[in-house]
């Protein structure tokens, strides 16, 4: 090999490694982002059971309303909890109100995450079933699932 080609080899070796330690980040914005999008994601949990709970209170939100609403909250539990938790993105970071106790017990926030998608699935079966009182529960189930985790590993707004 003359050293032309060695040079150009590594040339390619450096920018191929440039591309692996960046490329991974590449469309993950800043951490500031992170939070922004995670809250956004969270918004919608809160919008999907609020859906929910307004059909059961009867407040204006028919059984689609109620539907849809459990259809985005089982959407986002399927959702990969290492997409919506990044790391470096605790408390610290722009308004983030999640605690760094979130990354070090990952096991358990994974967990409660995962705790979500069953409860979500119950819920979208007993709206599809149209007994308030069973709706109710499973809303009550699915709550108790956003609660763990708020109580654990989000920081409570003074
Ligand atoms: C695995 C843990 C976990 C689960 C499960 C979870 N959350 Fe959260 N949630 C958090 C954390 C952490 C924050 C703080 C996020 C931040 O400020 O960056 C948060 C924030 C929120 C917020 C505030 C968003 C904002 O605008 O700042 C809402 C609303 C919310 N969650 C609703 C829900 C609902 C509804 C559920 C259940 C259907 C749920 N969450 C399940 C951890 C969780």
């Amino acid at each position: 090999m003359n050293n032309r080609v060695v040079n150009a080899l590594a040339a390619a070796c450096v920018s191929g490694l440039l591309f692996a330690a960046f490329g991974g980040t590449a469309g993950a914005a800043d951490p500031a982002e992170q939070v922004k999008d995670r809250q956004q994601t969270m918004k919608k949990l809160g919008g999907g059971m609020g859906a929910v709970a307004k059909f059961v209170k009867n407040e204006g939100a028919t059984a689609e309303d109620a539907a849809k609403g459990a259809d985005a909250v089982l959407a986002v539990a399927k959702m990969d909890p290492k997409a919506i938790f990044p790391e470096g993105t605790a408390v610290g970071v722009s308004d983030s109100a999640a605690k760094p106790e979130l990354w070090a017990s990952w096991g358990t926030a994974q967990e409660r995450w995962s705790a979500m998608r069953p409860a979500a699935e119950t819920l979208e079966a007993a709206i599809k079933g149209g007994d308030r009182a069973q709706i109710a529960q499973a809303l009550g189930a699915t709550s108790k699932t956003c609660g763990g985790c708020h109580e654990d590993f989000r920081v409570k707004k003074q």
